[in-house]
């Protein structure tokens, strides 16, 4: 019988460990707009990032990775922030291996993919933190990986560094189908959150919405607002 690791996952996983919270909700309406998005054109490698750190980006990742997958969708996360990984963290699991073990076995990527707590979810964590992150997010052996995962699953949602700070998540876009912007309700400046959305226009990044993250409504203690279309943060 397999081990039940349920009590490692953190509570801020909301989808799963709260699915009546209205963070909750928000998150599978996040899930549903995704859904209507993919009527235009392929949309199964979906990044999330944001323009400065902590604006939500690893928590948005992982639950609407786990309410697509309790949707019925054979769903991957995977971890492609290389400065501070966290799906690990978030889902109580190791990390020896995982993105960047990949990388050096692309012909075995499957090897490294573990599954996440419910059906449908496999988890692909970062692994151990190269010299060169943003070299590797633009190779073309992450191309061909993404191009991988792309075919095997139905939805790959892309946990990535902030676009400000880093060159990484701007160079990974280049290889997948859209972006999700994260802005954190008074955390950031509007000017820096244009400032993320710029760099990845100016590459022709799928720019899919903005989550305005953690606005207080009804009194909840996590709340969230999407947008999504041409919408200006
Ligand atoms: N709506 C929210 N309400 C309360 N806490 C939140 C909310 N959103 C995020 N946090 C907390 O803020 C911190 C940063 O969140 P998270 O790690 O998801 O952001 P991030 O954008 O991935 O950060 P980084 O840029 O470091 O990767 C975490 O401690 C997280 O639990
Ligand atoms: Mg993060």
């Amino acid at each position: 019988m397999p081990l039940d690791l349920s009590h490692l996952i953190d509570p801020k996983l909301v989808v799963l460990t709260a699915p009546r919270s209205a963070a909750a909700e928000q998150y599978r309406a996040l899930r549903t707009n995704l859904e209507f998005l993919g009527v235009d054109g392929p949309l199964v490698k979906v990044m999330i990032t944001s323009g400065t750190p902590g604006a939500g980006k690893s928590l948005t990742s992982c639950n609407l990775a786990i309410a697509l997958a309790q949707a019925g969708k054979n769903t991957i996360l995977v971890d492609a922030d290389l400065r501070r990984p966290m799906v690990h963290h978030l889902f109580g699991t190791g990390n020896l291996s995982g993105l960047t073990t990949a990388l050096t076995r692309p012909e075995e990527w499957h090897k490294y993919v573990t599954h996440g707590p419910i059906g449908g979810l496999s988890l692909l964590t970062s692994g151990p933190i190269p010299p060169n992150p943003s070299e590797m997010m633009s190779s073309p052996i992450m191309t061909e990986l993404f191009s991988q995962l792309g075919q095997a699953y139905d939805m790959v949602i892309v946990d990535t560094p902030p676009v400000v700070s880093f060159t990484d998540a701007v160079a990974l876009s280049q290889s997948l189908d859209g972006v999700i912007l994260v802005v954190r309700a008074g955390h950031t400046s509007r000017k820096v959150d244009l400032k993320g959305k710029e760099r990845l226009t100016q590459v022709n990044a799928r720019i899919l919405g903005i989550v305005l993250n953690d606005i207080e409504m009804n009194d909840e203690a996590y709340s969230y607002y999407y947008g999504y279309g041409d919408r200006k943060p």
